[in-house]
């Protein structure tokens, strides 16, 4: 009877390991119940697939931040489970979410970096996850840290900023430095809230493209939030549209028509595209906040 249950389970084990190698991130039944009626999430059922990007979409309060704050562990369900590359989170401990966490690159609206540091140093502090001790100069970092450090910024167009004060960029190039830093823990998630929201549009399109670029040729499994269907729909190999914590849409964007847009489009805002047309909400984003 032991026999067989043995043999089963490392039947289920098994098949585990076979989803975990397609999806990065799974989420099954997952709810957040923040308390007073709000559900920042609603039985969300999503497998995210490795190497791939998708972008969640959805109005303010859709449960975007939510979501993507559950991937890295900084929420846990109130309901169901949340698995990333093949760790279970819900049971994973403290030290195996650090280190779960050193796998997962992150990107935010506000860049979030030290503004009076160099951008140099900036960039080598994405490496203090897995260096011991804090950093108070560039010199303090091991030389190949340095290197390191120069040939992300050069990937990302800025080796000839290095030595600038971080916070006399212009927003893309400071976002582009988070690239950097990002990069630098060799990620195989990156997870990014709403990337170019605090960013002109070329500045933002610029972002966009150099992200997708990268995503492909480190094959990374993207999950960004965006407000704009339209730089979703470039941007993305799948949308997953929310809406008061539920996913309401889940689609790929291969071969999708203007049609197929507006319908994305109405399915996370309430709204078609004529009506937000004339909407002045909606002016600029594609869709209202
Ligand atoms: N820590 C929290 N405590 C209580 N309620 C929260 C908390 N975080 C989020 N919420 C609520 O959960 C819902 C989803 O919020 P979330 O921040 O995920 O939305 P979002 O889609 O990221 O919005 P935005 O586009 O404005 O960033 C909202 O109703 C929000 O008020
Ligand atoms: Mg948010």
């Amino acid at each position: 009877m032991s026999n067989h249950r043995n043999a089963s389970s490392a039947k289920t084990a098994e098949l585990q390991r076979e989803i975990d190698d397609i999806y990065a991130v799974q989420l099954d039944h997952v709810t957040k119940d923040f308390g007073g009626g709000v559900l920042g999430l609603d039985d969300v059922n999503i497998g995210f697939r490795a190497g791939r990007v998708t972008v969640l979409l959805g109005l303010s309060g859709s449960g975007k931040s939510t979501l993507l704050r559950h991937i890295n562990g900084l929420h846990t369900p109130t309901t169901g489970t949340v698995r990333v590359l093949g760790h279970h989170l819900n049971s994973t401990g403290k030290r195996g979410l650090r280190e779960l966490r050193r796998n997962i690159g992150v990107i935010f609206q506000s860049f979030n970096l030290v503004g009076p540091m160099s951008v140099l140093e900036n960039v080598c502090a994405g490496q203090l996850g897995s260096l011991k001790g804090p950093r108070i100069s560039l010199l303090m970092y091991p030389k190949s840290v340095r290197r390191e450090a120069i040939e992300k910024l050069d990937r990302v167009g800025l080796a000839d900023r290095a030595f600038q004060r971080a916070d006399t960029l212009s927003g893309g190039q400071q976002q582009r430095v988070a690239i950097a830093r990002a990069l630098m823990q060799h990620p195989t998630v990156l997870l990014a809230d709403e990337p170019v929201a605090s960013l002109d549009p070329v500045s933002a399109l610029d972002v966009i493209n150099l992200l997708r670029q990268i995503a492909e040729e480190d094959k990374l499994t993207v999950i960004a939030s965006l407000h704009q269907v339209q730089l979703a729909i470039e941007f993305a190999d799948r949308i997953i549209g929310l809406r008061t914590g539920q996913a309401v849409l889940d689609r790929a964007t291969q071969g999708l028509s203007a049609e197929e847009a507006s319908t994305i489009y109405s399915s996370v805002s309430g709204m078609d595209l004529a009506e937000a047309a004339v909407d002045p909400r909606a002016a600029a984003s594609g869709v209202t906040r």
